[in-house]
């Protein structure tokens, strides 16, 4: 039973609980208009102290298809954040008005430390610094389900900035419980997966990986690609940002070296890490994983509701 859970980290919901969720977004895909007028009278909020546009704006459209209501803020400068207000005071009040909430905030941790002060409200997080990002996990997922059918026996490449990269983390450590999973981990030294990740995720589970910097070599086994941005926002120091940020680029040339049924998956936003050429190639599969998104978003909202 999902009604009234958090989803902060990819741990919080068992691998049954999470059949369940992706069992109903499969059932959204296939007839969305059943579902919309499931959510009649409820509301979400969306806090947004980060920049955002696929994570907002397709919670905000599932709530719509679902026949809900949004409130919130994405400027946090524009509530009462602006005159000093805590997390703690924000999501107190907020719960006095919305049914749900989705959170993105920079700071690590923080949409947890929210949790403490909810009652009955169920909270997202929908990405917190370079931590974690589960619902984008939700939507790679179910994008992986339509494309192959299941998660389990599948090689994974992820490429480019995987220290900070928030989704991959949230990727990872959800593939980390399934049969079969091999990763293929592709940066630069600097930009190498978090120690945390390697050792208490990977290792841990004993998941087959692979650490590389090149992608050319192992692009033929991979059943998916993972291409990730250089996050400019997480970078202490301007040089390194410029020195790292073109190391990884993904264009028709270097798609010849993908199999023909290595899809290529990305987060967005992108900035050059994937060239536009690639975008007409049908393994380009980004632009339907950002729709795929709202789906699961959809059945998150109606599981975390207690709907369905
Ligand atoms: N994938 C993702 O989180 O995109 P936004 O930053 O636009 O929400």
């Amino acid at each position: 039973m999902l009604k009234g859970k958090h989803l902060i980290d990819p741990s919080d919901f068992t691998r049954d609980e999470f059949r369940e969720l992706f069992d109903l977004a499969h059932q959204i895909v296939k007839n969305p208009e059943k579902f919309n007028k499931s959510c009649e009278g409820k509301i979400l909020a969306t806090l947004f102290y980060e920049p955002s546009t696929r994570t907002r704006f397709s919670f905000e459209a599932a709530m719509l298809r679902l026949g809900g209501s949004i409130i919130g803020f994405s400027e946090p400068n524009s509530s009462s954040v602006a005159k000093g207000e805590s997390i703690a005071d924000t999501i107190r009040t907020i719960e006095c008005y919305a049914d749900i909430a989705v959170m993105r905030h920079p700071k690590e941790g923080a949409p947890r430390v929210a949790t403490q002060w909810l009652n009955a409200m169920p909270l997202i997080n929908a990405g917190d610094g370079g931590h974690q990002h589960p619902t984008q996990t939700l939507t790679d997922i179910l994008t992986v389900e339509l494309l192959k059918g299941n998660v389990e026996n599948k090689v994974y490449g992820f490429c480019g900035d995987l220290k900070f990269g928030r989704t991959v983390h949230s990727f990872i450590k959800f593939l980390s419980k399934y049969e079969g999973v091999k990763l293929i981990l592709i940066s630069p030294e600097e930009l190498r997966v978090p120690e945390y990740i390697r050792e208490e995720v990977i290792k841990k589970n004993n998941v087959p990986c692979i650490e590389a910097d090149k992608m050319e070599p192992y692009m033929g086994e991979m059943d998916f690609l993972y291409m990730t941005r250089v996050q400019r926002e997480r970078f202490f120091n301007e040089e390194d940002y410029i020195r790292l940020k073109d190391r990884f680029i993904l264009d028709k040339e270097k798609m010849k070296f993908a199999g023909p049924e290595t899809y290529i998956l990305h987060p967005l936003p992108r900035v050059n890490e994937i060239s536009i050429e690639v975008d007409e190639d049908p393994r380009a599969q980004y632009f339907q994983q950002a729709k795929n998104g709202m789906y699961v978003r959809m059945a998150l909202i109606l599981k975390l509701l207690g709907i369905y």
